[in-house]
């Protein structure tokens, strides 16, 4: 019993000093450790090209991620977003941003006598692996090429990301840095705050616009009762507070408000589906991106709903990959808010030279092969696809690579690209002396600093197309939105039909322009929904009366 009592304090007594004397070199000197400078992990990019002034970009490459288990019991492994789920989508939109570059490096007339370089970086549609893209693009492959372990980062702007909860994420490191960084699809109202996301721009409206808009829709079609679907990120809880907003003080009211989760979940899919069936709105608003739809949109076609007024927001209105025939009956007659489509014309051209004999040692190109062919050109046993040249034409119009009739994000990567273009040109033009900094100097041209580029960003206004670009005190850029129409196309396939707009920058009430005649509606009818008819508009408005005097 003694001996037992001794042990004890003797054990006591060595984990005490164990402890006091980790702690007391804690605090005079630094462990060796701290004074290296280790990478925890490498990531690689998926295209770079080097530069005199480099450039990030973030796009959504691939979408299957495999989270690993974290109990904190074992060092994670890396997250494994790289299965065969290309999203061509963003492959394209990656594309645009290279096809710029090499415009700008080619145009004698802007950066003269400096090349633009780029690193180009796989988000995984995802906030997390978001961060690990910006983190791994700050960083540099291994330490020897990375000048963070020594000095300041050698990036000056970053494109990207797409979903806003991305972006949110990339705007808080980035901001400790001070390097701006544009958006191509972040919309998400919440990044207008300067306060919060101090260096970051975009060259999509802000979705206050969108939500107004869908809310004078609404009101226009006198949809009085209405569904609400979102998805599980910022981009869906931020646009359906927004809305929820503007409906506030009219006579629209929701009937329901149902949010599609992530990782989706087939028993709340159908839960969701229920709610729908059994309610009397036949008018359905969703803020979702195709991504978050897909799997939910499966369940609901199993389950043979028709009959649903959609309200697409944005992301959904252009996605390509539900215009099949066989969604029609689903999803045909969906009306949304579109951002404004530009013409690249060199972007069809780019994209055919982008192959695998071409670039041989690059995995997204071999990936980009499977997916449009169904064959490897490199055939490995990872793969286990049969074989092909990896010279196949790359002509199929249809595939979401090729689409380049009508670009929307991708020409927004292109409108980004320009304005930093644009911006570093102006900011090499500064004549000694009268330039915007301490003592009227202007940035040194062999160490320009990031703030530096985006005090010209903050200032750049160009044309590219006849279109102006610029962006106001907070980043954010012109609100204009065609108005698109789902409709059946002569092969029995969804056509996105052009039926409006709306502009932001007009007066109050002359915002919207619908041309009615054009729309074709839910059911294959040429006459709006009933969701205005005699018992559910009754039921609406008693409801709104009654929570407007309660509140
Ligand atoms: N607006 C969405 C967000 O802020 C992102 C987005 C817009 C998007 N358009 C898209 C994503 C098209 C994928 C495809 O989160």
């Amino acid at each position: 019993m003694t001996s037992l009592a001794l042990f004890s304090l003797l054990y006591f007594l060595s984990v005490l000093t164990l402890t006091d004397s980790s702690l007391s070199s804690i605090s005079t000197e630094p462990p060796p450790a701290a004074s290296k400078c280790t990478l925890l992990n490498s990531f690689q990019p998926g295209f770079v090209v080097q530069g005199d002034y480099v450039i990030g970009g973030i796009f959504p490459l691939h979408y299957n991620l495999k989270m690993p288990v974290v109990n904190g019991t074992y060092r994670p492994p890396p997250i494994n977003c790289n299965g065969h789920r290309l999203f061509l989508r963003a492959f394209r939109w990656a594309q645009t941003m290279r096809l710029a570059v090499e415009e700008i490096n080619q145009n004698p007339v802007m950066l003269p006598n400096h090349t633009l370089g780029y690193k180009i970086f796989d988000s995984c549609r995802y906030p997390l692996t978001g961060q690990r893209a910006v983190l791994s693009m700050l960083n540099g492959v291994n330490e020897e090429n990375s000048s963070m372990c020594t000095n300041a980062s050698s990036l000056l702007a970053v494109i990207g990301a797409s979903g806003s909860g991305q972006s949110i994420v990339v705007s808080r490191i980035l901001q400790s840095f001070r390097i701006p960084m544009i958006s191509y699809a972040s919309s998400c109202a919440c990044l207008s705050d300067r306060q919060k996301y101090p260096t970051f721009f975009r060259v999509i409206p802000s979705d206050d616009y969108q939500v107004k808009a869908i809310a004078q829709l609404l009101l226009h079609f006198n949809w009085t009762w209405v569904g609400l679907l979102r998805g599980d990120n910022d981009y869906g809880r931020f646009a359906a507070k927004g809305l929820l907003r503007e409906l506030q003080e009219t006579k629209v009211c929701l009937a329901y408000q149902e949010m599609i989760p992530l990782p989706y979940n087939h028993q709340a899919g159908l839960r969701i589906i229920k709610v729908m069936r059994s309610s009397t709105a036949n008018v359905v608003v969703v803020f979702a991106t195709a991504g978050d739809m897909t799997p939910f949109l499966r369940d609901y076609m199993t389950h043979n709903i028709t009959g649903i007024q959609w309200v697409a927001s944005e992301p959904l209105v252009t996605a390509s990959v539900f215009s099949g025939r066989e969604y029609y009956p689903y999803l045909g007659g969906a009306i949304g808010f579109g951002i404004k489509k530009g013409h690249i014309s060199r972007l069809g051209d780019f994209l055919q030279t982008v192959n695998p004999k071409r670039y041989p040692d690059n995995v997204l190109v071999h990936e980009l092969w499977e997916s449009l062919y169904g064959c490897s050109p490199f055939p490995s046993s990872v793969t286990q696809m049969p074989p092909c040249s990896g010279q196949e034409s790359l002509l199929e119009q249809n595939s979401a690579y090729m689409n380049t009739s009508s670009p929307r994000i991708a020409y927004n990567v292109y409108k980004a690209v320009y304005a930093i273009a644009h911006s570093l040109h102006n900011l090499l033009l500064c004549q000694p002396g009268r330039g915007p900094f301490q003592n009227n100097s202007c940035a040194q041209s062999n160490n320009i600093h990031p703030w530096q580029l985006q005090h010209y960003l903050q200032e750049v206004n160009f044309q590219i197309a006849g279109e102006e670009v610029d962006f106001d005190s907070k980043g954010d850029s012109v609100p204009y939105y065609d108005i698109i129409n789902w409709q059946r196309g002569p092969q029995g396939n969804i056509e996105f039909v052009n039926v409006g707009l709306f502009d932001g920058t007009k007066a109050v009430g002359e915002k919207l322009l619908i041309q009615e005649d054009g729309i074709m509606w839910a059911g294959h009818q040429s006459e709006a929904s009933c969701s205005h008819c005699v018992f559910t508009f009754i039921r609406c408005q008693l409801l709104k009366f009654c929570r407007l005097r309660w509140r």
